[in-house]
């Protein structure tokens, strides 16, 4: 019985962590992919294909979070014909994670 119930929760915490595990979480790499990708929209375009290499966004590159997340959003869905990101995901917070990294000195 005992060793039923550590069997249990050993199964609990492997799965729990393999579900948290599963892409969640932001970051830049995420970001870069989803810039490179055409999955947010549906005309086929990447962010890349108007923006290559983060090429003229050192500028947004400052803007403040919930700005620069507005204006993706606006990008995809007139640029990419796609479904504006929700606020709290993980994509939208990945994109402007990727998007601050074009800042640098002399932009
Ligand atoms: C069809 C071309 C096109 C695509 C695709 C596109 N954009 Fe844009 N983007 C523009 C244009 C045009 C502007 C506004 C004018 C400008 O900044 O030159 C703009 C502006 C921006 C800005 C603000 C720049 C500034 O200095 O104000 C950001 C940030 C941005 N886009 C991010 C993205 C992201 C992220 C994606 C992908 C989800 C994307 N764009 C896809 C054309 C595009």
């Amino acid at each position: 019985m005992r060793t039923m119930r550590v069997l249990g929760t050993a199964v609990v915490l492997f799965f729990g962590v393999v579900i948290t595990d599963a892409g969640a979480e932001e970051s830049v790499d995420k970001g870069r992919e989803l810039f490179n990708s055409t999955v947010l929209g549906k005309n086929g375009k990447s962010c890349a294909a108007c923006h290559p290499g983060g090429k003229k966004l050192e500028w947004a590159a400052t803007f403040d979070d919930e700005k620069l997340a507005g204006i993706i959003n606006r990008c995809i869905k007139q640029a990419l014909k796609g479904n504006p990101l929700p606020a709290d995901s993980d994509e939208l917070k990945s994109l402007v994670l990727y998007i601050k990294t074009f800042a640098g000195p002399g932009n």
